[in-house]
């Protein structure tokens, strides 16, 4: 059986340029991509996958326009009040990370109840990164560490660090996936993928469909994994 990645992190991108393609508004691309979405939890379900992380809206995506800006964040609200009871038939739980702070408290209620709602399924963990960056997070979790544990100020290692990190509940993502062409982190998960392997496509999201799914899973079995050993070490050389 070839090896199934534990943990896939995907930086869904191309929405806009799907659309434009199409002579329609960027905000048809994220509506469309909403059904990408849909499609690879089925497929990671049935793959057995058993953590998959969305990047949904960066720290940086506040700087698009105000009308696009408005319009996933009611996306997000459709989306989350569609799909829930979905996912919870389905044994997913559900997890958001990134900064709530500047979200509507409304929809800062129903991610809260999304949560919880699905919170001891185990089939899969889904988690959506929103107003989510890779800085803010390790930010985030050394001023947390700092204020519970003062005494930590003299010093501290990864260990000490690791459970104030937004994935705590995760292993280390597996496969890094990157659609839409750009070769780029964009401020997703730094720490995390320290020893992730990187797959990036030309096709844009909202094409991103079983087979090349598939073909990204294929790409992965092919890796050899060293974490910093030699290929002998491994016994394959
Ligand atoms: C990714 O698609 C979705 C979000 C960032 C919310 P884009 O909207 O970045 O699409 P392109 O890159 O402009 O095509
Ligand atoms: C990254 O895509 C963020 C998400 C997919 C949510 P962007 O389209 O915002 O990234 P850049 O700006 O091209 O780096
Ligand atoms: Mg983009």
């Amino acid at each position: 059986m070839p090896e199934v990645p534990r943990h896939v992190a995907i930086i869904m991108d191309g929405n806009g340029r799907w659309a434009k393609k199409r002579f329609m508004p960027r905000i048809m691309g994220h509506k469309r991509g909403v059904e990408t979405v849909r499609e690879v939890v089925k497929h990671c379900v049935d793959a057995g996958v058993q953590y998959l992380t969305l990047f949904a809206f960066s720290s940086e995506n506040w700087r698009r326009p105000p009308d696009e800006v408005k319009f996933l964040m009611g996306l997000f609200m459709e989306v989350l009040n569609r799909e829930v009871s979905k996912l919870h038939q389905n044994q997913i739980r559900l997890v958001m990370i990134g900064d709530r702070s500047r979200f509507d408290p409304l929809l800062v209620n129903e991610i809260h109840k999304a949560e919880r709602l699905t919170q001891h399924n185990t089939r899969l963990t889904l988690t959506i990164a929103a107003n989510y960056g890779g800085r803010w997070d390790i930010m985030q979790a050394m001023n947390r560490m700092l204020q519970a544990h003062p005494e930590l100020s003299q010093g501290f290692d990864e260990a000490q660090l690791a459970p104030y990190l937004s994935m705590h509940y995760a292993p280390e993502p597996d496969l890094f996936i990157r659609t839409g062409g750009e070769q780029r982190i964009s401020n997703f998960l730094l720490w995390q993928l320290a020893y992730t392997e990187l797959y990036f496509t030309d096709q844009l999201w909202p094409d991103f469909a079983r087979d090349a799914f598939d073909l990204a899973l294929k790409s992965y079995q092919q890796r050899e994994r060293r974490y910093g050993r030699t290929s002998e070490q491994l016994g394959k050389g």
